[in-house]
């Protein structure tokens, strides 16, 4: 091979190199620059975020009786924020204590005395309904368990508990 093959290689050689590299860096611009409109830098836009928040929210929460829930206010929306409103409603008894009592009362979770259960009940209704019904507004710790206040729903209107142990009370007589 002549000197003037050997140049003429050695340049081919450079341009190619010389434009795969510029292809590269391009590419390499290219990429960030799409990188950037989708998802890079975006977490700094407070709409972005904000809408990402409502997306993934969940759906429901759950306040179990008996626990603390405390939590739920924390992690809630502003209008789960406040205090539960408590409802003037006053609700039957037996809807009240399909709704809430009869998680316990229902099958005697946690020491709860049964519903219909007559023998469990018998030494409570000695004490009077009044007794009752401020145990059931209250609470109660007793020796069974803990009852919590308006078996947990803070929102029921006292007539709607009372009618609620009234229910119950008559079940056990
Ligand atoms: C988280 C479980 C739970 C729920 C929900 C619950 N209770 Fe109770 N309740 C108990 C337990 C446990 C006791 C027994 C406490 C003890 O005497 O040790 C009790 C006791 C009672 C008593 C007897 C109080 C006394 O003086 O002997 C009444 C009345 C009562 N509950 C009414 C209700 C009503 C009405 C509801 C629904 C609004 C309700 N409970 C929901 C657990 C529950």
């Amino acid at each position: 091979m002549s000197k003037k093959h050997d140049n003429q290689f050695i340049t081919m050689v450079s341009v190619v190199i010389g434009g795969l590299i510029g292809l590269a860096i391009g590419i390499f611009v290219f990429a960030r620059d799409v990188g950037n409109h989708t998802s890079g830098g975006r977490l700094d836009d407070p709409d972005y975020v904000r809408e990402v928040r409502e997306r993934t929210a969940p759906i429901g929460r759950l306040a179990i009786a008996g626990q603390d829930n405390s939590a739920l206010a924390i992690i809630g929306s502003a209008a789960a924020m406040t205090a539960p409103a408590v409802s003037t409603a006053v609700l039957s008894g037996a809807e009240v204590y399909k709704g809430t009592c009869l998680a316990c009362h229902g099958t005697g979770v946690g020491g709860a005395p049964k519903y219909g259960d007559r023998a469990a009940w018998a030494p409570r209704l000695a004490q009077g309904a009044a007794l009752l019904h401020q145990h059931a507004l209250a609470g109660l710790t007793g020796k069974a368990g803990v009852m919590p206040a308006k078996g947990g729903r803070a929102d029921l209107s006292d007539q709607s508990v009372i009618n609620a142990v009234d229910y119950i009370a008559a079940a056990a007589r």
